[in-house]
């Protein structure tokens, strides 16, 4: 907490450290009331640093309470050193030095979990980004690279279990019924991979053979009530590690590979080395608790923080500028891992619509930042959408350009050349240029420009000459501090349809041969044509397949085009982009129509469309159960120059309505063939079982729009019934929206009853209360916090109660009065003290002031004037908060 402005850090600024540290040992004394923790630090002035003294040198240090310190086992006294809130200052008097420290430190009151903190019982860190300086004073930057030895000693009928980094090597007893253990990580990492955990846990054990021949022990450590739910994260890990020796040539490094389940916890995972300490949302699974998207959360997380060993944690970033080095490059990876363990095309259209949805509206708001960002004030705050997601697209842009063979001859050199270092975007860059040849200098303007580019694309047919010209016209919108943008390069994957739905073979001008099926052209210009020849009919083009680049592309097609491209498109995403489309013409049409005050009318068109697809026996289900699902309101309101809240929901929940109609028999039909299905079949975690399980659900949720007692009746069935949490939940959420209050009263009663004692299934309890869009929504989230099991201070309880309600609830949370944004400012108020970097993100929604007519911006922004005026804030809040208000 402060009184002063945060300070502004920039990448302009960045200085190699002036001392290295070789060598970290820690000793961490657990008790219930405080922590000891001694450090020695063997030190030596950075080589690379300039100038003849030495400069004085300062670790960083927050809430630490300094016990003792010795240079070169020299007791240093109060004048020797500086102590600031901040850091500790000290002057070296040789080159080469030793520092021991000791502090004390209070992790069992440590709410923000950051640090060493306790979750229940059980003692873990969470150190990145700047986290291990609350742990003992540290040059706490990721270009500090040491090897480190850790000995953990804790009340043995407590903490039975002492986990830190690498390989254990040593361990004893204490009297007074204590124990140790020291364990060696013989790879140098800097401090945010540092990780502890101690507690009463058991583990699911089992091991992985390298490609190589090495065996390695894996651990997935739980409290004991969790162990039957970790196969699911065991398998996943197994896979991944097979598939990244597959796909990357990557191969584990050490003996033994441990993840940890822990319940607090602010962020999905951690890759710590050799000890991944996961929130327990992101590991636990099995059929009767958690959902099929949860299952494939977990694989996805699993995969994603093992990828980190080598994207992230054997090659490392220079400094937090570079976030995305590592995070961009690994999502890319896990996206790729998901696509081969289940849907290629489904995975696309999820992770599209995510991004579309959410990182465009972050690039379109006050906090719009590019992939590699110029300055920050917390950088806690940039664990973002952008720094991830678009971080992804950026790399997929680079192997789409490469192709895949000049890709892994990129990432193949980045691993070589860097292994053991801190590098930076631009080094991952290089790699790829120096493998292949080319030149990516205006490729980079993907690193650092922010904003979401339009591409204005038309068509010109000149039958006579056979010719056909696309032009393009890019153009990015300002965001903060970037008023102007260059050009971008764009790959742009395309194909041309003939009027029977056939691919054209593609000829550009001054081209030798024709390419058949798809291909990529690179934009690099504000505005360029390109031509078609040999073009013998009018094509229609399908455009950006695959969502070749994070651009918001703008095509005239008219409906029916539309109609065409989702029957005859090769490519499946565009299939489904192109219904997208189709229902997102639709639903404007019909917003304009509510905004009018005119009676709705649904255009039949899509009706035909969505009755098509679902009379399509040899689709996927998964397929269809994505065309069926129409544009979010949150997409809605992305898309939308100034969002008419009410007129979304309206025109949503009337199109779905229509659909749910005129499609009942095809619907039911979907539906009870896959309930059948499932009744027969145990529960199986894999894509077939996930897509028809897809489907039935979305169909029953459409049924009960109808409101008949047939449906009714399925969905208590299927409630009551059904063995596993993907269908419960499903017939839980359908009865919450549903009008039939007593059986919805009856089985939100059965369900927490049933789960009472199980944290992660009350979590979906909440979320789809809090989801419910019924009125009233905003009094049924305040009566819920204040049910036993909810808590402010466990951020899952927080994200699934006040962050489903301020993300998914738009009707509820928008009212008019303002009542939802009070209450939202009110919790960021309460939980800047407890968990400042929860309190940041929950306040997203309301930096999105500038999308709401002008009653709505004023209570917005009344509510960010009265959080900035609330006091002390933390750094988190301060600059969102601030940022939002400029
Ligand atoms: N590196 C972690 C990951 O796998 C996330 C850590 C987030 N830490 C934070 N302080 N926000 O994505
Ligand atoms: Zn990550």
């Amino acid at each position: 907490m402060r009184t002063e402005q945060p300070k502004v850090i920039r990448l302009q600024d960045y200085q190699a450290p002036a001392y290295l540290i070789d060598e970290t040992h820690l000793t961490f004394e657990l008790f219930e009331d405080r922590t000891l923790v001694h450090a020695q630090l063997v030190m030596r002035r950075n080589p690379a640093s300039e100038g003849a003294a030495l400069p004085p040198l300062t670790l960083h240090g927050q809430e630490l309470q300094l016990q003792a310190l010795a240079l070169d086992d020299r007791p240093l006294g109060g004048g020797d050193y500086q102590l600031s809130d901040e850091s500790l200052t000290l002057q070296p008097t040789s080159a080469a030095f030793v520092i021991d420290s000791t502090v004390l430190i209070h992790p069992e009151n440590n709410t923000a979990l950051e640090g060493l903190y306790k979750s229940g019982k059980m003692f873990c860190t969470q150190c990145e980004a700047e986290g291990f300086r609350k742990i003992t004073y540290y040059l706490d930057r990721p270009d500090v690279m040491s090897r480190f030895t850790t000995t953990v000693s804790a009340e043995r009928q407590r903490y039975p279990v002492l986990l830190s980094n690498g390989n254990p090597i040593a361990s004893g007893e204490e009297e007074d019924g204590r124990h140790w253990v020291t364990w060696e990580d013989p790879f140098r990492k800097p401090a945010y991979l540092f990780a502890l955990v101690a507690g009463d846990l058991w583990a699911l054990e089992d091991s992985f053979v390298t490609a190589s021949g090495r065996e390695v022990a894996l651990r997935i450590y739980v409290e004991p009530e969790n162990l039957d739910k970790c196969q699911h994260a065991m398998g996943s890990l197994k896979k991944a590690m097979r598939w990244d020796e597959e796909a990357y040539g990557r191969e584990y490094d050490l003996d033994i590979f441990m993840i940890v389940a822990v319940n607090d916890f602010n962020m999905g995972a951690m890759e710590n080395k050799g000890l991944n300490i996961f929130n327990s949302s992101a590991v636990l699974a099995r059929a009767e608790t958690a959902t099929d998207a949860a299952h494939q959360r977990v694989e996805a997380i699993v995969a994603h923080e093992y990828f980190h060993n080598w994207s992230g944690n054997r090659v490392t970033c220079r400094d937090w500028f570079q976030l995305s080095l590592k995070e961009g490059f690994t999502v890319l990876r896990d996206s790729q891992f998901s696509a081969d363990m289940n849907s290629p095309t489904v995975k696309r259209i999820e992770d599209v619509a995510y991004l579309r949805t959410h990182q465009f509206a972050e690039d379109a708001g006050p906090m719009a930042h590019s992939v590699r960002p110029e300055s920050y004030m917390e950088i806690s705050n940039f664990y973002t959408l952008t720094i991830y997601e678009k971080g992804a697209e950026v790399v997929r842009m680079i192997q789409t350009l490469l192709g895949a063979e000049g890709f892994r001859k990129g990432s193949d050199l980045y691993f070589e050349r860097h292994d053991g270092q801190a590098v930076t975007c631009d080094d991952f860059v290089r790699a790829m240029e120096d493998a292949n040849g080319v030149d990516l200098t205006q490729f980079k303007r993907w690193y650092s420009q922010a904003g979401t580019p339009r591409l204005q694309v038309s068509e010109d047919y000149d039958a006579s000459a056979r010719r056909y010209r696309l032009t393009f016209r890019q153009n990015c919108p300002a965001t903060p501090q970037q008023a102007e943008k260059l050009p971008f390069v764009i790959p742009l994957a395309l194909g041309l349809l003939d009027g029977r739905g056939r691919e054209l073979p593609l000829r550009l001008e001054g081209e030798a041969q024709a390419v058949s099926g798809t291909r990529v052209l690179a934009l690099t210009e504000a505005e360029q044509s390109f031509v078609f020849v040999d073009v013998d009919t009018r094509p229609l083009p399908s455009l950006l397949r695959g969502f070749s680049a994070p651009v918001k592309l703008e095509f005239p097609y008219s409906r029916d085009q539309l109609l065409f491209l989702m029957q005859h498109d090769s490519d499946g995403f565009n299939r489904w982009e192109a219904g997208q489309q189709l229902a997102v013409q639709v639903l404007q049409e019909l917003i304009g129509q509510h905004r009018a005050g005119e009676a709705l009318r649904l255009d039949p068109r899509l009706l035909d469309a969505l009755r098509a697809v679902l009379a399509d026996a040899a689709l996927d289900p998964a397929m269809v159960a994505e065309v069926l699902s129409l544009p979010s309101e949150a997409y809605l309101t992305e898309i939308s120059e100034v969002a008419d809240v009410d007129a979304i929901h309206a025109a949503r929940e009337f199109a779905r309505k229509a659909i749910a109609e005129a499609l009942y028999q095809p619907l039911w039909q979907r539906y009870s063939a896959n309930r059948e299905l499932s009744r027969q079949t145990a529960y199986v975690a894999e894509a077939a079982h996930f897509a028809r399980r897809a489907l039935q659900n979305i169909a029953l949720s459409y049924l009960m729009l109808s409101e008949r007692a047939e449906v009714l009746e399925a969905t208590v069935e299927q409630f009551r019934s059904s063995d596993n949490m993907t269908e419960r939940l499903n017939a839980l959420a359908v009865l919450v929206n549903s009008p039939f209050e007593a059986e919805r009263d009856a089985a939100l009663a059965d369900f927490a009853e049933q789960f009472r004692d199980d944290p992660l299934v009350m979590d979906q309890w909440f979320s789809v209360q809090a989801g419910n869009t019924r009125p009233g929504g905003l009094e049924r989230v305040q009566a819920l916090m204040r049910h036993p099991a909810f808590t402010l201070k466990n951020p899952n309880k927080v994200r699934a109660l006040i962050g489903a309600f301020a993300n998914q609830n738009l009707v509820n949370f928008h009212q008019g009065d303002g009542s939802g944004y009070r209450f939202l400012a009110d919790q960021v108020i309460t939980l800047n003290a407890l968990n400042p970097q929860i309190a940041a993100r929950l306040l997203a929604p309301l930096t999105r002031w500038r999308k709401y007519d002008e009653r709505r911006q004023a209570l917005l922004k009344a509510e960010l004037e009265r959080i900035l005026a609330s006091g002390e804030l933390s750094s988190d809040v301060y600059e969102v908060v601030s940022k939002s208000l400029a």
